[in-house]
């Protein structure tokens, strides 16, 4: 058994499933870029077969990353195994992770399928998926409701047909670690040649074990770990990778194992993800919050003054707290902007984009002195979104809110290339704002989340907005960046419906 414990990032998949997170083509592309450089072995693309879109994501993905093994996911159907492996063709490393449910309640109510069935199944996906790569992988979806006879006998049967990888997920995030470490411990036993396939684990949140339950499945001889960044992912989210990664490496002593993640990365590409799906991330939580390193009590900063480890058990540098150094301001030229953009992973398409987000650049300039790398990301999603689809655009926006008075707002909009404004009163600038934008777009959409968060500190700091819309059954974020918070506000209301009117939002993998 290697001490190597294989990081399998989600973030891209199950991470998307998280109520509109979908994200376009070039958000993927960033956020895989910055997997590449955190060091993750296995970055889980997508679901070709869910549309032609993330198919097409997993195929650029493929041709541009070098390091990590590039992974669709597939139900173990041929349609789903081709479309996957068609995706993953370009990758100089690709995986195909095909699965079938396995417990009683998934393959009779969900499936309607008999045991032999599945097995058969299971089979003939991995064989399948062997025409195109031999790194497979196979998961046995809701494995913590399965009867341990049953996942015995397919796991043999697909290690018999070449999977490399077995797949043991909590997929409604159920099991406790003291029962998740026993389930391993006993597949690892019983399973025939389980010593010539990796063993993984997949685990879901709902009760707040995620974490905790993938640890006791490594203390119990599982070698891959599947998880999100920021615990991103289906209703409660995934096992976090900072926290699995932090714990290994903090307790050592534990688990004797390690993983190939640069964690000085984690805090980038947590910010990272979390700018790019609008999933802000709360103060408290570990490794990545706000507060996680924060000392408040008088007894905790004076222990830490004295000797740092009374109190902290890792070094914020270590998770790259810190980074954020001021990067530029407004004197800084073309050739500097393009270079600190090439060093964070940013690739824009063409002269014309640098163009585009230099002029961005130079405006925040003006109103922000210091820029950070955190506003250099903002920037750059202002403008991918901004190249979706512009439906609605903003051409000019005006609030005014006093003591006393109803606050006001006026917007002017180029709705399909044609001018238009409205005026309206709300509680506040911000409700004006919306309700002066839906008189115009008459969405009929409704508001489930609006969130503001400061990209850095400071009040000169830009706010980050997301706007979350549903209409029919569809779920959208929204994101807007400014110095000025009602008008963040407006770009990100506007962004969110011009995702629902350009439809691009992908389906859900597991339905
Ligand atoms: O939670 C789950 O079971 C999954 C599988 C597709 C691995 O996401
Ligand atoms: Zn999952």
């Amino acid at each position: 058994m290697t001490d190597k414990i294989i990081i399998f990032d989600t973030t891209l998949r199950d991470g998307e499933q998280s109520p509109g997170a979908s994200m376009t083509k070039e958000e993927k592309l960033r956020i895989a870029r910055q997997l590449d450089k955190l060091g993750v072995d296995v970055i889980e693309a997508g679901f070709a077969a869910a549309s032609p879109g993330d198919a097409d994501a997993i195929h650029s993905i493929a041709k541009i990353i070098e390091r990590s093994t590039v992974c669709s996911l597939a139900r173990a159907s041929e349609k789903d195994v081709r479309a996957a492996g068609e995706a993953i063709k370009p990758a100089k490393h690709g995986r195909i992770h095909t699965f079938i449910a396995t417990s009683p309640i998934h393959m009779q109510h969900k499936l309607r399928m008999s045991e032999d069935q599945v097995v058969e199944r299971a089979v003939q996906a991995v064989k399948w998926a062997l025409e195109y790569t031999d790194d497979v992988e196979f998961s046995a979806e809701d494995a913590v409701r399965s009867e341990m006879d049953f996942l015995v006998r397919i796991f043999d049967a697909v290690i018999q047909a070449g999977a490399t990888t077995l797949n043991v997920p909590d997929t409604v995030g159920y099991s406790i670690p003291l029962l998740w470490g026993e389930r391993f411990k006993e597949l690892i036993a019983r399973v025939p040649n389980s010593d010539k396939v990796i063993w993984s684990t997949h685990c879901h949140n709902d009760l707040g074990m995620a974490s905790a339950n993938s640890l006791a499945a490594v203390m119990n001889g599982a070698r891959q770990v599947e998880c999100t960044i920021n615990g991103l992912g289906e209703r409660a989210g995934n096992a976090s990778l900072e926290e699995v990664v932090m714990a290994i490496k903090t307790r050592r002593d534990v688990f004797t194992c390690d993983t190939g993640i640069d964690t000085t990365q984690i805090v980038p590409t947590s910010k990272l993800v979390s700018s790019i799906t609008g999933y802000p991330i709360q103060p408290n939580k570990a490794i990545v919050g706000a507060n996680a390193f924060a000392h408040e009590s008088g007894i905790h900063q004076d222990g830490v003054l004295k000797h740092r480890e009374t109190y902290e058990i890792m070094r914020a540098e270590d998770v790259g707290w810190g980074a954020n150094k001021m990067v530029m301001g407004k004197h800084s030229g073309r050739a500097a902007f393009r270079a600190r953009l090439q060093e964070l992973g940013i690739v824009l398409d063409g002269e014309e984009a640098v163009n585009a987000a230099f002029a961005r650049f130079k405006d925040l300039a003006d109103k922000k002195h210091e820029i950070f790398d955190e506003d250099l990301q903002a920037l750059v999603s202002d403008e991918e979104a901004a190249q979706v689809s512009e439906h609605y655009r903003l051409v000019a926006m005006g609030a005014h809110s006093e003591t006393g008075v109803l606050p006001v707002a006026r917007v002017v909009l180029s709705v399909g290339g044609k001018e238009t404004h409205a005026d309206a009163q709300g509680g506040g600038p911000v409700d004006a704002i919306f309700k002066a934008i839906e008189q115009i777009a008459k969405s009929e959409t409704e508001l489930l989340l609006y969130s503001v968060n400061n990209i850095t500190s400071g009040t000169d700091a830009q706010g980050e907005v997301t706007v979350r819309l549903t209409k029919g059954g569809r779920v959208v974020n929204g994101q807007g960046a400014d110095t000025d918070i009602v008008t963040a506000s407006a770009k990100a209301y506007l962004n969110a419906l011009n995702k629902l009117h350009a439809g691009t939002e992908r389906a859900h993998p597991q339905v």
